[in-house]
């Protein structure tokens, strides 16, 4: 048995708060080096913690590691803003990356529907990696993510519209997703595999909305609560 949070235990995913700042520039994530390395679509991936701390975006088990204790790569030289963000929620993070998503019609989307392979080599009794997504650039309103709990079955879908500054964390080893991104430019967002632990429990609890804090308290949710505060931090000048 993995150590498992609450918060994620009934729907295995959970929408934050916007990211409120420090600002971060397109320039840190267009500038990053990009390797070609398809998943979940048309997609480069920028590493900025690997394995090892070289440009490497194979599982951490191919270095006989589990998802956790990553090791920053060349590229957080590009992304300070990135690297701070990461370093400041504070928890043991494992893959860092950058994900450029080419666009694609729903159709191609659901076909890319996949599990991650989050917990190879991840020691029983040690905290459950899921990951966190910071959307960085999108198609806001249109860009989705789709969720599954089970691959075939539409009734098992959550759909989740996205927008820059958006923050969530999904069990992406329980949940088929994919990332249904119309364009016409690319999308890219931060992504973070983290071990479930007392840390990440503490940042998801900042960092929920005041109407999901009260549904996980049992009350009634804010009529006037909203999972969308501001995205100016990510705002092109
Ligand atoms: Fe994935």
């Amino acid at each position: 048995m993995h150590y498992k949070l609450d918060v994620m235990a009934e729907k295995g995913f959970v929408v934050l708060k916007d990211y409120d700042g420090p600002a971060i520039a397109p320039r840190e994530w267009e500038s990053l080096e990009y390797m070609d390395w398809k998943s979940g679509g048309d997609t480069n991936f920028a590493p900025l913690a690997s394995a090892t701390g070289e440009m490497d975006c194979r599982g951490f088990w191919d270095h006989g590691k589990a998802d956790k204790y990553g090791v920053w790569t060349s590229n957080c030289q590009i992304a300070p803003s990135l690297v701070n963000y990461v370093g400041k929620i504070g928890g043991n993070y494992g893959r860092v990356r950058v994900i450029k998503l080419n666009p694609s019609d729903e159709a191609t989307a659901l076909r890319q529907l996949h599990l991650d392979d989050n917990n190879r080599l991840n020691p029983e009794g040690t905290g459950w990696v899921v990951r966190s997504w910071l959307e960085l650039d999108d198609t806001a309103g249109q860009s989705v993510f789709i969720l599954r709990e089970d691959k075939e079955d539409p009734s098992t879908e959550t759909r989740i519209t996205l927008h820059p500054g958006m923050q969530l964390v999904i069990d992406t080893q329980r949940l088929w997703h994919v990332v249904w991104h119309p364009g016409p430019k690319p999308r890219y967002a931060l992504i973070t595999s983290w071990e479930s632990d007392k840390t990440i429990e503490g940042w998801i609890k900042r960092e929920l909305t005041g109407k999901k804090k009260r549904q996980l308290q049992g009350g009634r949710p804010e009529r006037t609560a909203s999972a969308r505060t501001q995205s100016a931090p990510l705002a092109r000048p």
